[in-house]
């Protein structure tokens, strides 16, 4: 399964980027707000600190809009991966930047349905939201199973990206079933290397190590 941090925090990214688990980036206009920098800029920034898909979303509703702001996205590194909202404008846009050769991010999907036509539309990757779901009284996760259900179903190679992850059992039930890729913020991703038995095996190994009177070097 594939890691990608969701964060325009540069820092973040090049913390995670060192131990070798990041697979990729996703931003959305909301963290770019959050980050208080030049959208173009950041993303180019991003870019330069991972060789994996960076996604830069779209915020025109149009199709012929969404193409100028695409053709300016795609433009700042070959690892952008232009995203899109589900909606027939965005997977117009979809289709036409996939059949390109540019990567494509398809967002804010909350149905099975949804996902099914972004990978008829030729979709790199679709990102179901599991924590707005479960925040809204839905089963986030079930639409994960579904959709890995129908894309196996017909071996469309879309990819299943796991989006509006919450918690380390978001993300462990996305490895359950399958899913290609989660994005996730830094905390939740940095929570993943955290164990109690882990921080307690480390304080009797030294406690004991200091017994010793010994260094090494
Ligand atoms: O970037 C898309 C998605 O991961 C947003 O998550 O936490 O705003 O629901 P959230």
């Amino acid at each position: 399964m594939k890691f990608f941090v969701d964060t325009a925090d540069t820092a973040d990214i090049a913390d995670l980027a060192a131990t070798g688990l990041l697979d990729g980036v996703t931003t959305n206009p909301s963290l770019i707000a959050k980050a208080g920098k030049n959208f173009l800029e950041v993303v180019a920034e991003i870019c330069k600190l991972t060789a994996g898909p960076v996604s830069a979303e779209v915020v025109a509703l149009d199709h012929p809009t969404m193409m100028k702001e695409a053709e300016i996205l795609r433009k700042i590194a070959d690892n952008v991966c232009v995203k899109v909202p589900l909606t027939i404008d965005g997977l117009k846009t979809c289709k036409a930047l996939t059949s390109e050769g540019t990567m494509v991010n398809v967002t804010l999907c909350f149905a099975a349905t949804q996902a099914l036509l972004a990978a008829k539309a030729g979709a790199t990757f679709i990102s179901p939201f599991v924590g707005r779901l479960d925040d809204n009284g839905y089963d986030g996760m079930q639409l994960i199973d579904d959709i890995r259900l129908i894309y196996d179903n017909y071996d469309y190679t879309t990819e299943i990206l796991v989006a509006s992850i919450r918690n380390g059992m978001h993300v462990l039930e996305a490895a359950k079933i399958g899913a290609d890729v989660i994005t996730a913020p830094p905390a939740v991703i940095k929570g993943l290397f955290k164990h109690v038995l882990t921080d307690k095996g480390i304080e009797g190994f030294l406690a004991d190590w200091a017994k010793t009177g010994q260094s090494i070097g």
